[in-house]
């Protein structure tokens, strides 16, 4: 090969790897650092409320009942196990991570896994 095509893909492999690297940066950010608490209110109400998921979960039918002044009380224990995030209901299902009913909406899989550390660290409100 030629130096001007291999310095051509050393290019290609650098701007790429960084994409990757910083995409897994912006993941990784909406998990507090371990020492601070992760709050149903702070943290995850936003979530329900930006991708209006009470236009189905009223109360009603399905559940869970996911209004505001509901939760998180309305999750246990049926959905929300504290301290076990991934054997939770409420997690194994969420909208875009594969056991929901296609409602055409999917969390970001760091909306996912900070919904998940919430629960691990305690579910508190
Ligand atoms: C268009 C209506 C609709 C929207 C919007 C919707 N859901 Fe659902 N959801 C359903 C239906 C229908 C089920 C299936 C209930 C069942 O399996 O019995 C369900 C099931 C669930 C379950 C599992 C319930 C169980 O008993 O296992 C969870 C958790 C859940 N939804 C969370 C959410 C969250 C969080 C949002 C918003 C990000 C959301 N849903 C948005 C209709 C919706």
């Amino acid at each position: 090969m030629k130096k001007k095509t291999l310095q051509f893909l050393a290019g290609c492999l650098l701007v790429f790897g960084t994409a990757c690297y910083y995409d897994t940066e912006i993941e990784e950010d909406l998990i507090p650092p371990p020492e601070d608490e992760i709050t149903y209110t702070e943290d995850v109400q936003p979530i329900i409320s930006r991708y209006n998921c009470t236009q189905c979960h009223n109360g009603l039918e399905p559940a869970p009942d996911l209004r505001e002044e509901s939760t998180p009380d309305s999750l246990f224990p049926d959905y929300v196990v504290p301290g076990d995030g991934a054997g939770s209901v409420f997690y194994q299902r969420l909208p875009g991570n594969g056991n929901h009913p296609n409602v055409g909406i999917n969390l970001s899989n760091s909306e996912i896994d900070l919904i998940e550390a919430w629960i691990d660290r305690g579910a508190l409100e």
